[in-house]
C-alpha cells in the first residue's frame, strides 16, 4: 500500500465533506461565520473523521450520508477545543494550523464566540445524518422491513450523537482542560497526568472511532473495544504532541514550540525524558494493534495508520 497516496486521497475528501457542511459568510453576524471558517479551514491533519471513517468500514458501513454530518461535527468540535486552548486565558498561543490564531485575527470576544459557534454548529450538522421527516412516515403506508430499516435508522443516529455530546463535554475533552488549567505550575504524578490525557485528549478520538462504530451498526461489545484501542491511540497521540513541543519546528507543527515550558506544564517528557516517552507512544500503539487484531475484521489502511502515527512529525 502506498500509504503516503492513501492518506492525502482520505485527507482531499474529508476537505470535501468539511466545506459542504460550513456555514456561508453571510449575515450581520458575518463575522463570526468567517472566525469559524478560518480557523476550520487552515488544514490540519484531519486525524478524527479519518479515524471515524476507517472505524466505520472497518465494520462494513457504507452509507456516506449517514457518517459525512458527523465527519464534518467531529472536526468542527476538536477545532473549537484548539481555538479555545489557545485563548490567552488558556494556552496563550499566537499560531495553529500554520496561521496566527483565530483570536490573534478576530479579536478575543470573536475568537470565543466562534469556537462556541463551531460547538453548537457541530451538532446541527450532525443531526443532519437523519434522513426521514416525520410527515414522511405518517403518510407512507411503510412495509415492516422499511419500518424497521427506519427505527434502526434513528436508533443509531442517537446513540451517536449521545457519544458526540458527551465525550466532548464535563465527562471528557472539557473536564480534562479543567484539570490541565488547575495544574498549571505545578508538579503532578502519572497517574493525575493520564487522566489530563485521556480526557483532554483521548476522549475525542474515543469518540471518533465509537461514533464510526455506531454508525455501522457495531454490537455495544464491539463499540467498548474500539473505544479501548482509542484511549490507547489517544494517549500515544498526546505524548507525541508533548514530545514534538520540544523536539519540531513551528514551520513543521504549524503551532509554536515550547508552549508546554512556557505554560509550567507537567508532560510526559518533564516526567520521563523524550525517550521515555517515545517508548511509551509505541507501547500504547501496539496495545492498539493488539486489540484491534483481536477484532477480526480488517482495514489495512487503520492498522497502517496507527503505526504511522507513532513516528508521525506533525
Ligand atoms: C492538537 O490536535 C491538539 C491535541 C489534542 C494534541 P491535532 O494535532 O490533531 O491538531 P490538528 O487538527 O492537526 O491541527
Ligand atoms: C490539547 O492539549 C488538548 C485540547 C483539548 C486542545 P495541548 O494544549 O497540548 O494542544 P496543543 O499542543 O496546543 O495543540
Ligand atoms: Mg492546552
Ligand atoms: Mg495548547
Ligand atoms: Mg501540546
Amino acid at each position: 500500500m502506498n500509504f503516503k497516496k492513501e492518506f492525502d486521497e482520505r485527507v482531499e475528501n474529508i476537505e470535501r465533506v468539511i466545506r459542504d457542511y460550513l456555514p456561508k459568510e453571510t449575515g450581520y453576524q458575518k463575522t463570526v461565520l468567517e472566525a469559524m471558517n478560518y480557523s476550520m479551514l487552515a488544514g490540519g491533519k484531519r486525524l478524527r473523521p479519518m479515524l471515524m471513517e476507517e472505524t466505520f468500514r472497518l465494520f462494513g458501513g457504507t452509507n456516506e450520508d449517514e457518517i459525512e454530518p458527523f465527519m464534518a461535527a467531529m472536526e468542527m468540535i476538536h477545532t473549537y477545543s484548539l481555538v479555545h486552548d489557545d485563548l490567552p486565558a488558556m494556552d496563550n498561543d499566537e499560531y495553529r494550523r500554520g496561521r496566527k490564531t483565530t483570536h490573534v485575527v478576530f479579536g478575543e470576544a470573536i475568537g470565543i464566540l466562534a469556537g462556541d459557534g463551531l460547538l453548537n454548529f457541530a451538532y446541527e450538522t450532525a443531526s443532519k445524518a437523519y434522513h426521514y421527516s416525520v410527515a414522511d412516515e405518517n403518510s407512507a403506508m411503510l412495509e415492516k422491513e422499511q419500518l424497521l430499516e427506519r427505527i434502526q435508522h434513528g436508533n443509531r443516529i442517537m446513540k451517536a450523537m449521545n457519544v458526540l455530546a458527551k465525550k466532548p463535554g464535563i465527562y471528557g475533552m472539557l473536564g480534562g482542560q479543567v484539570i490541565d488549567v488547575e495544574a498549571t505550575g505545578k508538579t503532578i504524578d502519572k497517574d493525575r497526568l493520564d487522566v489530563i490525557y485521556e480526557w483532554k485528549t483521548a476522549a475525542l478520538i474515543e469518540a471518533s472511532m465509537m461514533i464510526g462504530a455506531i454508525l455501522a451498526g457495531a454490537t455495544d461489545a464491539d463499540v467498548e473495544v474500539i473505544r479501548e484501542i482509542a484511549l490507547s491511540i489517544g494517549l500515544a497521540f498526546q505524548i507525541q504532541d508533548d514530545i514534538l513541543d520540544e523536539t519540531s519546528t513551528m514551520q513543521v507543527l504549524g503551532k509554536p514550540i515550547h508552549s508546554d515550558e512556557k505554560n509550567e506544564k507537567t508532560t510526559y517528557v518533564t516526567l520521563f525524558g523524550i525517550e521515555e516517552a517515545k517508548q511509551y507512544v509505541k507501547d500504547l500503539s501496539k496495545q492498539a494493534v493488539e486489540k484491534y487484531q483481536s477484532l477480526n475484521k480488517t482495514n489495512e489502511y487503520l492498522e497502517a495508520l496507527i503505526y504511522y502515527l507513532i513516528d508521525r512529525e506533525k
